[in-house]
């Protein structure tokens, strides 16, 4: 099969496209025709060198999502066909022509979307659902408040929080990013660091926030507690702004405030499995008309090339310039 492959660690340079064997599915897994894959940071990270694959996924193919058809299935498969459309999380090999999937961790393509808009969906919101409703519980009412919210994860978060009746605030250095959230459901934009982000919403949400989701970390973290309402969580899903910060714990401690690193890449399959099967419950009816009810969940594709230019692809989100997902089309 063809598959994007990286050559040693490095630039972006360092992708190519390689012929390289097929992978074979297991009797649970299904074996994935892969339309569309899509581009994360771990990614970037992964082809510097910094963040290996987990043991038992190949190690130089990136890509830790997809969408597309099933192409074969393991002899105990029985949530799929060959020919069903799905999409998904992988622990690497994405940016191939063929993946396998635990046939549990598949998630069934909403309908009426395309294999692109597909696998935009997969890392953005199971990563945003997981943290904000399942490990946050983020509730009707509720403000939520998320740095870096014009990313991938940033759009689906506000999305959902809009879906579940919540609201939000949300910080972005680039104004224009904030302008095209608005429509996604932002009710507070703050130009701006997670700190600024913080201030703002301390200064203006009465109650304070039930849920904050930092994509960026940082020192910015220590701001966000002052902003939180009592039994808060603080949800810590990426590094970008930094490793450290310096916490008062007073506040912590007397307002019973959680704070919760998260990540899905590494976690045990049972643990995928429940929150795939939550999200294709809870989450997947949401992209989907229902009679004259338009979807209320769109993915959020920045761009679409095709996989021989991942390299450009790596660049493209390498430059924080990108509103949403950067999509590779395997057509
Ligand atoms: N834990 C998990 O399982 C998991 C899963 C998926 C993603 N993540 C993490 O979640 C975060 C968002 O991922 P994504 O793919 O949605 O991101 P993305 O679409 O690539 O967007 C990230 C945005 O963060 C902002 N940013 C970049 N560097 C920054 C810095 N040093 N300080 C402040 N802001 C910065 C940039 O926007 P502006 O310049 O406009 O502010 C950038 O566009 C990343 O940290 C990623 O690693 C974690």
């Amino acid at each position: 099969m063809r598959a994007a492959v990286i050559t040693k660690p490095g630039g972006p340079e360092v992708l190519a496209i390689r012929e390289v064997e097929d992978p074979e599915p297991g009797p649970w897994d299904v074996l994935v025709r892969v339309e569309a894959s899509a581009l994360n940071r771990a990614d970037i990270l992964q082809r510097r060198g910094f963040y290996p694959a987990p043991p038992g996924v190949a190690s130089d193919i990136p890509g830790l999502e997809l969408s597309g058809t099933v192409a074969a299935t393991g002899e105990h498969v029985t949530r799929f066909a060959v020919g069903d459309r799905v999409m998904g999380l992988v622990g690497g090999g994405a940016c191939a022509d063929l993946a396998v999937l635990h046939e549990r961790e598949a998630i069934r393509v909403p309908a009426g979307l395309t294999a692109t808009d597909a696998a935009a969906i997969p890392e953005a919101f199971v990563t945003a659902f997981d943290a904000i409703v399942l490990q946050g519980g983020l509730a009707s009412g509720q403000w939520l408040m998320v740095d870096a919210v014009g990313s991938g994860v940033g759009t689906a978060a506000i999305q959902i929080a809009r879906a579940l009746g919540a609201r939000s605030a949300g910080s972005s250095r680039t104004a224009e990013k904030l302008e095209r959230c608005g429509p996604l459901g932002l009710d507070l934009a703050v130009v701006g660091t997670t700190d600024d982000l913080a201030k703002r919403a301390k200064a203006e949400l009465g109650d304070g926030v039930a849920v904050a989701l930092s994509l960026v970390g940082g020192a910015g973290v220590a701001a966000m507690v002052a902003a939180m309402r009592a039994t808060g969580t603080i949800v810590l899903v990426g590094l970008l702004a930094g490793t450290q910060a310096n916490l008062p714990l007073r506040d912590v401690l007397g307002k019973r405030l959680a704070i919760v690193g998260t990540v899905l890449r590494s976690r045990p399959i049972e643990e995928k499995i429940a929150v795939a099967r939550a999200f294709e419950d809870r989450i997947v009816p949401l992209f989907e008309a229902h009679g004259t009810a338009p979807p209320r969940l769109h993915p959020v594709v920045d761009t679409v090339l095709p996989l021989d230019e991942i390299a450009s692809a790596h660049t493209l989100v390498e430059q924080n310039a990108t509103f949403g997902k950067v999509v590779l089309s395997h057509a």
